[in-house]
């Protein structure tokens, strides 16, 4: 069935190579899910060598490990592993018919990129942005083809999460879209098309509710009371816990956006915003060690 809004699927373009602009945490777990899904080729990008590396070691680094768990065989592995390389100039996506970015979330980095992408990619090359919560139709405005841009916004652990948020920007024609569904499918995620609001549809719910646990924090309740609290909302992990997986700047600024497109319903957070600028990352606070009894709770123990 056809999910509600997507164009006719006659309508895709095949895509037999992908390029990724970034090789963090996101852009790594993307090329991984690119190449093991559509196995095709898949390039990288990103400043230097040694981010690199890195993103290409985590992609590699997993298929090991699905290895090791008999998921695939020797030769799958080895295949999975060439098609998965990077490349410090955009050059390499030339000949790319899907490009997606996940670099800083900040509206002029990412035009910025998608200006340079543009320079090799042809006229129906796809641009995809993995932004959380940033204006599909702001980024691909300055570009000479803004309809090819869709957003593609993925959920952290990408392999496990299932969902797949798609977005149209205003200018975002049928030809775009087609091979976005088409491309989330064969990527066996359950995709959805979302309009081209702040944060789309599930950062806003989740922020929602973690910016007023987060404030709950802010005015004094102990962190371990608020996520025993949380509990019985039936999350798969404690919101703090949450937070640290999602990347607390992220959680920041995907709270600032909505902070300023609904800023009744969206307080900012003193507490996390002293944390990010004082780049701590991963945990809430640097001294705090969830309950074990919580994390007992959220097992469902
Ligand atoms: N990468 C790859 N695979 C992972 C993984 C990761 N980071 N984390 C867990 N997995 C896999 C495990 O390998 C395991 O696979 P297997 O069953 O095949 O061996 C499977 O997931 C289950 O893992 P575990 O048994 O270790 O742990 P749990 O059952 O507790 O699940 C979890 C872990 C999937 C992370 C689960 O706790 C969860 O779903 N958490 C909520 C995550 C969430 O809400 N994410 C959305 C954040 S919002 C976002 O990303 C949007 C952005 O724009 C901000």
């Amino acid at each position: 069935k056809r999910p509600a809004g997507a164009p006719d699927k006659e309508l895709a373009r095949k895509v037999t190579k992908v390029g990724v602009v970034g090789a963090g945490l996101m852009a790594s777990q993307l090329a991984l899910l690119f190449a093991r899904r559509l196995e095709v080729p898949v390039v990288l990008t990103d400043l230097d060598q040694e981010r690199l590396d890195k993103g290409v070691g985590y992609a590699h680094g997993e298929i090991d490990k699905l290895l090791g768990k008999g998921r695939l065989s020797p030769d799958k592995a080895n295949r999975l592993k060439g098609l998965i390389t990077g490349s410090l100039t955009k050059d390499a996506f030339a000949d790319a018919d899907f490009v997606i970015e996940a670099v800083f979330e900040e509206m002029s980095v990412k035009q910025k990129v998608f200006a340079e992408v543009e320079e090799y990619v042809s006229a129906e090359c796809v641009l995809a942005t993995n932004t959380s919560s940033l204006s599909v139709t702001e980024m691909a405005s300055g570009l000479a083809h803004p309809e090819r841009v869709v957003g593609f916004h993925f959920f952290n652990p990408v392999a496990v999460l299932p969902l797949l948020e798609i977005v149209r920007g205003e200018r975002t024609d049928d030809a775009a879209l087609a091979t976005a569904f088409a491309a989330g499918r064969a990527l066996k995620k359950s995709c959805v098309l979302v309009e081209d609001a702040p944060a789309f549809v599930v950062n806003r719910v989740l922020l929602r509710l973690l910016a007023e646990i987060v404030k709950t924090v802010d005015e004094g309740t102990p962190i371990e009371t608020a996520e025993r609290a949380a509990a019985p909302l039936g999350l798969p992990m404690p919101p703090f816990v949450l937070m640290g997986l999602v990347g607390p700047a992220i959680a920041l600024h995907v709270n600032e956006t909505l902070h300023a497109a609904f800023p009744d319903r969206f307080p900012l957070s003193d507490n996390l915003a002293t944390m990010v600028a004082a780049g701590k990352g991963g945990v809430y606070l640097p001294d705090f060690t969830l309950d074990p009894e919580v994390v007992e709770i959220f097992s469902g123990g």
